[in-house]
């Protein structure tokens, strides 16, 4: 044999170890489940929200008498700034939370109304005419990609709404069987109780309503532009302010049609029905589906659905509801859950990006370790057996997986995926029983390396199935047994 031979079976024998070891459910959970991954993500034929689309001209005309008003007229300070924040907030990738609290900070404390305007004004800076223009976009892009989807046509979708009650009041019974003082407890109960859930696509997907709308914003646009000078008109401010004036008015429209979401809510909600998105703004949880699934495996994009509104509810504690909890719980939880996400990362075959750890977004972990410890609490009292455990678990897993993106890329705001969803496992109790996962396997975590974001033990009989339950096939055939009670499905 000659050394190159050599060498190149030595790195062919290395590889396929590496290649079998991440097929380990005790090495790499992620990878064991996701490499048989046949999903076909819906791909969504839509024209970029990103372009600078011109606004169509309504029938109606504004004839101007000669007398015009100054642009700090158009919208008030306030409404503004607000909107600034909310077109903003879309460009995720360059900004962050700090940033919103510093701007918010500086312009409440300006003075008065032409201090606040000329404020606002200078902030506008800081976005494109395209992203002032992204709520008209969207509605263009809602009303085209509904026209093309076959969607069952709802103002609220009854299925989907009965499994979002199900997960909510599952988080109610886990804050109440926790160990936080019961003045907490009633506060949390009450804002979960009374938050709501935004299916994206599928709840109030009337095509005419979002005409409607759109008419709205053509409508409210030329109406402000007719108000203007040439003068004002000729500058860029002005016609992003015109934008903003007839975001504010036409998500006021949409907010009447659609009652009890906030206008902003409403506004980022029918922006992300074009992405993989999922987020809680207050008290409302948005959740994307179609863009983020293959309809064809319908089972597969309900397991997902179940995980991203686990995580979503879980933000009503991580971050949002943190004060209520005692600072040493919180503070033991968020680094127990920092050392369980650098000890995944770092022993990754495949290595994030130096700088991918940051302990500014630890409550995302958090909301994964407990949205997932909660479902598997869900499943164990629908699993007559632990193969039924398993298959629930791998088929919630199968649900998440990223598709066409190197492994451990840079989420903003998040630490890299897979990082976290192996964590979130290797913290379910019983997994290393399950897959037979032992002390040095990268999956294997000990009893005292369970975090415990509520304060309180890990209690191992809450994830066990019991002797007595009835055997109903397991979770996802519940789940699955359920749609067709409801007679769901994606397709009208
Ligand atoms: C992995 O292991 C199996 C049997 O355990 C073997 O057949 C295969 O060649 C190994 N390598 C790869 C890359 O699958
Ligand atoms: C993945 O597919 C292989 C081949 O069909 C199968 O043996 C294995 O059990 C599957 N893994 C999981 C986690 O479903
Ligand atoms: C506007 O007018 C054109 C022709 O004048 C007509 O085709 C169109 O339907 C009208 N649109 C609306 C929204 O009334
Ligand atoms: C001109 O139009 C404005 C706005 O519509 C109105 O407030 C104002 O009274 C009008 N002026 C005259 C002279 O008609
Ligand atoms: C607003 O406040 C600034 C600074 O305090 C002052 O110069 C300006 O005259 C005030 N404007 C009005 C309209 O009160
Ligand atoms: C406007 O800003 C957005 C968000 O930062 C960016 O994606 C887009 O490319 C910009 N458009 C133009 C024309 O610069
Ligand atoms: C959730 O709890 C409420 C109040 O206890 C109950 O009326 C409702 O039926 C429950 N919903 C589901 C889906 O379990
Ligand atoms: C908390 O409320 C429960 C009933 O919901 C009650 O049994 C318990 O005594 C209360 N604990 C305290 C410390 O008030
Ligand atoms: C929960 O909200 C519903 C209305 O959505 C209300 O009828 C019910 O009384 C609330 N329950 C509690 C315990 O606050
Ligand atoms: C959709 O909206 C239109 C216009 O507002 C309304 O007339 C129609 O009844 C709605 N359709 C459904 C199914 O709610
Ligand atoms: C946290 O502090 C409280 C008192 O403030 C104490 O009762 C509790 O046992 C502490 N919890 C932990 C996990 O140390
Ligand atoms: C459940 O059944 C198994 C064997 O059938 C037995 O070993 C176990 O003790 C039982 N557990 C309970 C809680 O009854
Ligand atoms: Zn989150």
């Amino acid at each position: 044999m000659n050394f190159l031979l050599i060498l190149t079976l030595i790195s062919i024998i290395v590889r396929s170890r590496q290649e079998n070891a991440s097929m380990d459910p005790c090495n790499d959970f992620y990878d064991y489940v996701c490499t048989n991954d046949t999903r076909s993500i819906t791909k969504l034929n839509f024209a970029s929200l990103f372009d600078d689309r011109e606004i169509l001209k309504p029938n109606i005309s504004f004839p101007n008498n000669g007398t015009y008003i100054a642009l700090d007229q158009i919208l008030e300070p306030d409404r503004l700034m607000k909107w600034y924040m909310t077109v903003k907030s879309l460009d995720t990738a360059t900004v962050d939370l700090e940033y919103f609290f510093e701007t918010h900070y500086e312009y409440i404390s300006k003075k008065n109304d032409s201090e606040k305007f000329s404020f606002a004004v200078e902030t506008l800076e800081n976005v494109n005419l395209t992203l002032t223009n992204i709520f008209y976009n969207s509605l263009y892009a809602n009303i085209k990609v509904l026209n093309q989807l076959n969607l069952p046509a709802a103002e609220e979708n009854k299925f989907l709404h009965h499994i979002s009650n199900l997960l909510k009041n599952n988080t109610i019974e886990e804050i109440w069987s926790s160990s936080l003082s019961n003045k907490s407890k009633k506060v949390l109960d009450e804002e979960l109780n009374n938050s709501k859930v935004f299916f994206g696509l599928l709840d109030y997907n009337n095509v005419t309503m979002l005409e409607e709308t759109k008419l709205v914003y053509e409508t409210e646009y030329y109406r402000l532009k007719s108000l203007l000078s040439s003068d004002d008109l000729d500058t860029e401010i002005a016609e992003k302010i015109l934008r903003l004036g007839a975001i504010d008015t036409a998500t006021k429209y949409l907010a009447k049609r659609i009652p009890g979401y906030e206008p902003e809510f409403l506004f980022s909600a029918f922006a992300s029905n074009m992405e993989n998105e999922a987020f809680k703004h207050n008290s409302a949880i948005y959740a994307g589906i179609v863009t983020r699934s293959d309809l064809q495996q319908p089972m597969l994009a309900i397991a997902d659905t179940v995980s991203v509104l686990a995580h979503e509810l879980m933000h009503f504690v991580y971050p949002s509801g943190t004060e209520l909890l005692t600072p040493n719980v919180t503070k033991a939880a968020k680094k127990c859950t920092q050392d369980e996400v650098k000890r995944m990362g770092d022993s990754d075959v495949v290595k994030p990006i130096d700088g991918w750890f940051s302990k500014k977004v630890t409550h995302e972990d958090l909301a994964n370790i407990m949205g997932l410890r909660m479902v598997m609490k869900m499943v164990a009292r629908k699993s007559a057996s632990e193969e039924q455990l398993k298959n629930a678990l791998e088929t919630l897993l199968s649900g998440l997986c990223i598709q066409g993106k190197p492994k451990n890329s840079i989420l903003p705001h998040h630490h890299p995926f897979e990082i976290s969803i192996n964590t979130a496992v290797r913290q379910y109790p019983l997994f290393s029983s399950l897959y037979g996962c032992r002390l040095g396997d990268r999956m294997f975590a000990e009893a005292e390396q369970f975090c415990k974001p509520l304060g309180g033990e890990v209690n191992l009989e809450d994830y066990k199935i019991k002797n007595d339950t009835e055997d109903i096939g397991g979770f996802f055939t519940y789940i699955m047994d359920t749609a067709n009670a409801f007679n769901f499905s994606f397709r009208n």
